[in-house]
């Protein structure tokens, strides 16, 4: 476990070290993501130089609910009056919407940049867009809306942002917030889960994870020192998912008035949660690159030891992250997966769906 001082330290070192600090939080108008946009405002306000000077954090969050989103910006601002905060209207779980939403934020940062003659760069992204569903429903591109929302579309958005990720001069830090501690189990002759035999939840969700997984270690892989990506389980933080999800109102009523008012010393406040998060950022513990020394050489990086990747080495930028900050270690399966090819199936599988998606519109297995 990290502990929570060491961390507010390790993000108050990353405000002082990296300006400007340019973050997108997909899924911040509410819950996880919301909690990531304010800790980013607490962590930067006042670190700007004074005069007026504004745009050293800049904050793109993404989601459908514009009120929420507004509200959350008038309150950073005023916490953080240096930052600037915008909100992108878009339905995640088209690969259309995640396009559009990426190309006016691409074309914002890129106009920075040039009037700055600096080059245009993504320090930070946070993937926090999900609904809980029983149940697949399918989007007029031909995928469960619900696999786009936890795999399809936070990949998408890596891709989409790759320039600009790997332009960060510490390497581009990636968060994707969903359920690390589950142990994956892939449905290789169904990718896509078409077969109402692999739609259950515990398949869907395994499977879920098990693609995030393989991706996010094929991608720190294919950009080695340039990109981190953490795969992390927030714990219980008591949000509205329950809410906003379609589960049967008898299922929401024992969560609601039983589960959760039982399980509260388990409760992960909404404060430490983005702290944690935002964490994800920082280089000394989860860097874009394996480290090639000992442990304890690297536990003296700034008081912060190296986190472990999924295939088990120490750093290699992808990470399986739990709600304390420690990893899960080496991903069971990695070696098998890597050496008889699936890591690569599912990678290309991935790549075409998005190819296709962009040329016809729909995806068709
Ligand atoms: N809360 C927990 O204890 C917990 C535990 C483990 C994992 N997680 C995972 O953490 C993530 C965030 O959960 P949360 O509890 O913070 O949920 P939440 O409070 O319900 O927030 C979900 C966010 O996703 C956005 N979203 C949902 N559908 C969208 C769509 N079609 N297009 C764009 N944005 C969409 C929502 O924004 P709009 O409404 O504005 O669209 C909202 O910002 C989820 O993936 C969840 O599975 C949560």
């Amino acid at each position: 476990m990290v502990k929570l001082d060491v961390v507010r330290s390790a993000n108050a070192a990353l405000a002082d070290g990296t300006k400007p600090f340019v973050a997108v939080v997909a899924g911040g108008t509410a819950g996880i993501g919301e909690a990531t946009v304010r800790a980013l405002a607490a962590t930067f306000a006042g670190r700007g130089s004074g005069d007026g000077d504004r745009g050293f954090l800049r904050v793109y969050i993404v989601g459908r609910n514009r009120e929420a989103a507004h509200k959350i910006i008038a309150e950073c601002e005023t916490a953080c009056p240096g930052g600037v905060f915008r909100f992108y209207k878009g339905d995640l779980s088209l690969l259309k919407e995640v396009d559009r939403v990426c190309a006016e934020i691409i074309g914002i940062e890129q106009r920075e940049a040039d009037a700055k003659a600096a080059p245009a760069k993504i320090d930070f992204l946070v993937c926090c867009q999900g609904v809980l569903s029983l149940t697949v429903e399918e989007s007029n591109e031909g995928l469960d809306k619900y696999f786009s929302l936890y795999y399809y579309s936070r990949m998408r958005l890596v891709e989409r942002f790759l320039p600009l990720l790997i332009a960060s001069p510490n390497g581009g830090h990636v968060v994707s917030v969903f359920n690390s501690s589950i142990q994956s189990s892939l449905v290789l002759d169904d990718l896509t889960l078409r077969n109402p035999r692999n739609q259950t939840l515990r398949t869907r969700f395994a499977h879920f994870v098990g693609m995030t997984n393989i991706f996010m270690e094929e991608l720190a892989r294919r950009n080695s020192g340039r990109l981190a990506l953490c795969h992390y389980h927030p714990g219980f933080v008591p949000t509205n998912i329950l809410n906003s999800s379609n589960l049967p109102w008898y299922l929401k009523f024992l969560v609601n008035y039983i589960v959760t008012p039982l399980s509260w010393p388990f409760w992960v406040p909404f404060e430490e949660c983005g702290q944690r998060i935002l964490f994800m950022a920082s280089p000394a513990r989860f860097p874009a690159l394996e480290f090639k020394g000992t442990e304890a050489a690297a536990g003296k990086v700034k008081g912060v030891e190296i986190a472990t990747g999924i295939d088990g080495k120490f750093g290699g930028g992808a990470y399986l992250v739990t709600k304390d900050d420690d990893t899960f270690g080496k991903e069971k399966k990695y070696d098998e997966l890597r050496a008889n090819g699936t890591a690569e199936k599912i990678y290309q599988h991935t790549m075409t769906v998005f190819a296709e998606i962009e040329a016809s519109g729909v995806y068709k297995d």
